[in-house]
């Protein structure tokens, strides 16, 4: 029996103008025969046109997610000065918040204002920055998030390469802290999950893998146990 295998669907390749619909396919993807609800999250990606070269939601749409989902919403603030918007995304109900090293000055201070505003801290890793900078705060956090592309768009190739900061975060995890968790994002198929499994990653966040095909409950549903299977049978 393998290490269990957490989705985070990402809303961004889903129709904004349809997000319920999208949560709900997810949802009976994870509550149906086989794994429970609970190995699943909706994967958000905040964009600010300043961090990345674009412009996606921010907390009024979180805040309109919530209302039509009891799934965890997974923030990941692609943004400068993400310390700005914390707690419009807790009020919105956010459930876990990333934000990038390569975006916080002062990132001790930001990840224990997460945890003060009742939501899981982690923080995001661009392909080019090395995993060892994160070694003093490893500790205070929930989770590690590795992009496995450069943030700013769905539908990228997957960089092997970034692999070894998950195995690099796997050793240092199993000596210290079990609990952490590694998220992987960024270019998630069924050719290239079961490597980042392999690696070490616990949770996968894919977005044109899961609605690619259509965001109909059937199409999410078959894209989502695809990629269930292609990483256990790793
Ligand atoms: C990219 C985002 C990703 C994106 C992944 O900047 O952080 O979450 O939705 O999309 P795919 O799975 O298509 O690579
Ligand atoms: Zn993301």
């Amino acid at each position: 029996m393998g290490r269990p295998v957490s989705l985070a669907p990402s809303i961004l390749s889903a129709d904004f103008a349809r997000l319920a619909d999208a949560a709900a396919a997810v949802h009976a993807a994870a509550s149906g025969p086989g794994p429970a609800a609970g190995d699943v999250m909706l994967h958000v990606d905040v964009m600010d046109g300043h961090f990345v070269p674009n412009l996606t939601i921010g907390p009024p749409v979180v805040s309109s997610l919530r209302r039509s989902t009891d799934l965890p919403l997974d923030c990941h603030l692609m943004v400068e000065d993400p310390d700005a918007l914390l707690a419009d995304f807790a009020k919105a109900g956010a459930n876990l918040i990333s934000v990038h090293l390569e975006a916080c000055r002062h990132l001790d201070r930001t990840v224990a204002q997460i945890r003060a505003l009742g939501m899981r801290p982690g923080v995001a890793l661009n392909p080019h920055t090395p995993v060892e900078l994160l070694q003093p705060i490893l500790p205070d956090l929930d989770f590690v998030l590795v992009m496995s592309v450069n943030p700013g768009f769905g539908g990228q190739r997957f960089r092997p390469r970034t692999l070894d900061k998950v195995r690099w975060l796997d050793r240092w995890r199993r000596d210290h802290q079990p609990a952490l968790r590694i998220e992987i994002d960024g270019g998630m198929t069924v050719e290239t999950i079961g490597a980042a499994y392999q690696a070490g990653v616990d949770w996968f966040v894919a977005g044109s893998a899961i609605f690619g095909g259509g965001q109909g409950p059937e199409a999410v549903k078959d894209s989502m146990a695809a990629l269930r299977k292609a990483a256990s049978a790793s």
